[in-house]
């Protein structure tokens, strides 16, 4: 039997409801369709960096290396420790360390989640660049703490970045409805977008069946508004990217149900899934978390490893528990509840 490794890190907050709702969920598809997970938990933390000083040990990414694939909740606890210092000692680091170039985010309803557009249905798959760009770390501050302070981030853009992140881009278009957005600043930013426009039209050479378009960031997060039925694949940098999927999240009925996936295309390391949404401080303990997202994401994760009917079933799953009026209102249903009722559909769904 195939037997797939997968790193858990529950992390903060509601992170730890959302992992096990979710791992629950992939343990029944793996049962009842021929093939096993294999789980290892890790208990990095804000907690555990109050107890050791570190977000994850100093060999954690090593000790990651090993696995088919990560499952990860949420990190993130800023009552305890500043999300500067969480997010570039656990998330961000196994992001760069391990290629995962390509941040992947479907934004659609399902049915039965109206979503606060009167759009009558859309299909919006995100791709950011994940390892570089604004969120490069390249930057200071000097005069640190008077009145000349200086605080310099500089955004970094690589040919080999851009170019691998846009082709990985024409790829998923050309698999899907054959549209994408390019998403660019280049009427200010004339340097790194003017050339990323110049990086678009080498690389949309390669694939003529692909229509692509040119938009400009503030036009596109517009368009998510109004036409979200008009795009298809949209393929943005790191910032740009991570603030149009939270858009994406918004028009979808919310981040319970925005999906993520940090892939490593090459397959030269783990690729890591985790929902868009962090640990909500707000409602953790309360058990009123939607786990959707990280079901969904676990969902990318067994497509990911070529689990590709498992991946389907769950997602069949989702969509008859949505349809049916459960997890759709943020807060009504507990998470205990939808995962209770998504494995009821997967059981059901068997034969
Ligand atoms: C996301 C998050 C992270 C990001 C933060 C927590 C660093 O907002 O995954 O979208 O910007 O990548
Ligand atoms: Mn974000």
């Amino acid at each position: 039997m195939n037997t797939h490794k997968i790193a858990l890190i529950p992390g903060d907050g509601i992170g730890r409801d959302v992992t096990n709702a979710a791992w629950a969920v992939l343990q029944t598809v793996a049962n009842t369709s021929g093939f096993a997970l294999e789980g290892t938990e890790f208990p990095w933390s804000c907690a555990f960096y109050k107890q050791t000083g570190r977000m994850m040990p100093e060999d954690g990414i090593e000790t990651l290396r090993g696995f088919d694939a990560i499952l990860l909740g949420a990190v993130g606890w800023p009552a305890e420790v500043p999300d500067s210092v969480s997010l570039h000692g656990l998330l961000l680091p196994i992001r760069k360390a391990f290629v995962q170039y390509a941040n992947i985010r479907p934004h659609r309803l399902l049915p039965g989640v109206e979503g606060p557009l009167k759009a009558e249905g859309f299909d919006i798959l995100c791709i950011r660049e994940n390892t570089e760009g604004e969120y490069s770390g390249a930057g200071g501050r000097v005069h640190q703490g008077t009145e000349d302070e200086v605080a310099v981030e500089t955004a970094i853009f690589t040919r080999t970045a851009v170019e691998r992140i846009l082709r990985f881009g024409f790829e998923q278009a050309r698999a899907r409805r054959g549209k994408l957005a390019s998403v660019t600043k280049s009427n200010a930013q004339k340097h790194s977008m003017v050339f990323w426009d110049e990086i678009t039209r080498k690389v949309a050479a390669d694939y003529p069946d692909v229509e692509v378009t040119s938009y400009h960031v503030d036009a596109i997060s517009a368009r998510m508004i109004m036409a979200p039925e008009s795009l298809d694949v949209v393929v943005a940098s790191n910032l740009f990217g991570d603030i149009l999927t939270d858009i994406g999240a918004a028009i979808q009925g919310g981040l319970g149900f925005a999906a993520s996936a940090n892939i490593n295309p090459g397959r030269s390391a783990p690729s890591m899934f985790e929902p868009v949404h962090g640990s909500a401080p707000d409602i953790a303990g309360k058990g009123i978390a939607n786990p959707m997202a990280t079901i969904w994401s676990g969902a990318m994760m067994l497509d990911h490893l070529g689990e590709k009917d498992a991946a389907a079933r769950v997602m069949a799953a989702l969509s008859s528990v949505t349809a049916i009026g459960i997890g759709t209102v943020p807060g009504k249903d507990s998470t205990d509840a939808i995962t209770a009722a998504v494995i009821a559909a997967l059981t059901s769904s068997k034969d």
